[in-house]
């Protein structure tokens, strides 16, 4: 008797230890570890105290989440980032911009796409369909902080030609955010589309790199010197056709992919690890990278700082759907070397 009621206490433990070590470490994070982590300087006391709430609220928000994925209820964890002292509406106006759809890249690109979709079914004959994973194979450089007033749209851009330089010539070079901003005629924090980078990156022929045309801050003139140096040459792009993860898949085969979605949602924010489910909408308002896919989960390369997400990354599930995980297929397109695509368009 004795024997079987220790018996049930050692289970009673072990399953209160299983609970907790699933159980989310960074929500211990007191605001003054969370201030001193982050380098957080508030104006003044009432500041202070504000961020202190709102910070409250995210603990709440992240303890409730990771108690609910303990029980089974998420496939992913949330935890303190720097976003923590942020509320939502302050997260959106700064570090999410509502993406327009540009309505000119559609109809006339969708009749001269070259997208390889052959590609899925060359993965399945070779033993490699459980996808792809471009940072294993040379073609992703190290994640990037757009910083308050960057648009995630020029970053992704950027990146998706980093990755079509690397696979076609074996150079992984990091190549010029700043040429993008200065020269695009749509600078650091007025908005602008994916596709409308696309398009300038294609009409000059592709981007200098970010060595020779560095980061200086916000938006200036424009070196046109630099801007005619060409480290990776581009003459086009293609957008995947939408509504279509298959489709997506093939084209981040062949290359990363830049895509937009709705990322303004709380647990998008302060996302830690796992596969990413949502909730989120398709009102796409932000971009962002697809470096490759498994059979569950396509992944992303944010550009909120290493320190954001997963490593700078964010794993998000495949499978929900035409739009895809927060309509992940609704904008994706990748740089050609060719101005097949661009000629349609009438640049
Ligand atoms: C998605 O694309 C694949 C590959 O091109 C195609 O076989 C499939 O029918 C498409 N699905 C839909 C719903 O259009
Ligand atoms: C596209 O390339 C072809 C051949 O390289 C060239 O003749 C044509 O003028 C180019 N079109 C545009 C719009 O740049």
């Amino acid at each position: 008797m004795k024997l079987l009621v220790l018996a049930a206490a050692a289970v009673a433990a072990l399953a209160v230890m299983t609970t907790v070590s699933a159980a989310p470490t960074p929500s211990a994070m007191t605001f003054e570890e969370f201030k001193d982590k982050y380098n957080k300087v508030y104006e003044s006391a009432e500041e202070e105290a504000r961020r202190a709430a709102i910070f409250q609220e995210s603990l709440d928000f992240i303890e409730k989440h990771n108690a609910e994925a303990a029980a089974g209820m998420h496939t992913y964890l949330v935890g303190v980032n720097e976003f923590a002292d942020l509320t939502r509406e302050e997260f959106r106006q700064h570090h999410v911009t509502r993406l327009p759809f540009d309505d000119d890249k559609r109809d006339p690109v969708t009749a001269t796409l070259h997208l390889d979709e052959h590609a899925v079914h060359a993965a399945d004959s070779n033993g490699d369909s459980s996808g792809i994973d471009w940072r294993k194979r040379g073609a992703v450089t190290p994640v990037r902080n757009q910083g308050q007033c960057g648009n995630p749209a020029i970053f992704a851009a950027v990146e998706a030609v980093e990755g079509m330089h690397a696979i076609s010539s074996g150079n992984l070079v990091e190549l010029s955010t700043q040429q993008v901003i200065d020269c695009s005629g749509t600078p650091g924090c007025s908005g602008g589309s994916l596709v409308s980078f696309f398009k300038y990156i294609a009409r000059n022929g592709g981007l200098d790199s970010a060595a020779d045309y560095p980061t200086s801050g916000a938006g200036g003139q424009c070196n046109k010197a630099k801007e005619a140096r060409h480290v990776a040459k581009v003459g086009g792009y293609s957008v995947v056709p939408p509504r279509n993860e298959t489709k997506l898949a093939a084209a981040v085969f062949k290359m990363p992919v830049a895509v937009a979605i709705e990322a303004d949602t709380p647990s998008f924010q302060m996302y830690t690890s796992g596969v990413y489910s949502g909730p989120c909408g398709t009102q796409l308002d932000h971009a962002v990278l697809v470096v490759g896919y498994t059979d569950e989960y396509w992944i992303v390369k944010n550009s909120w700082g290493a320190s954001w997400g997963d490593q700078g990354y964010i794993m998000m599930k495949r499978g929900v759907g035409a739009a895809g995980i927060c309509g992940i297929t609704l904008d994706a397109m990748y740089p050609t070397a060719t101005n097949a695509t661009v000629a349609t368009l009438h640049l």
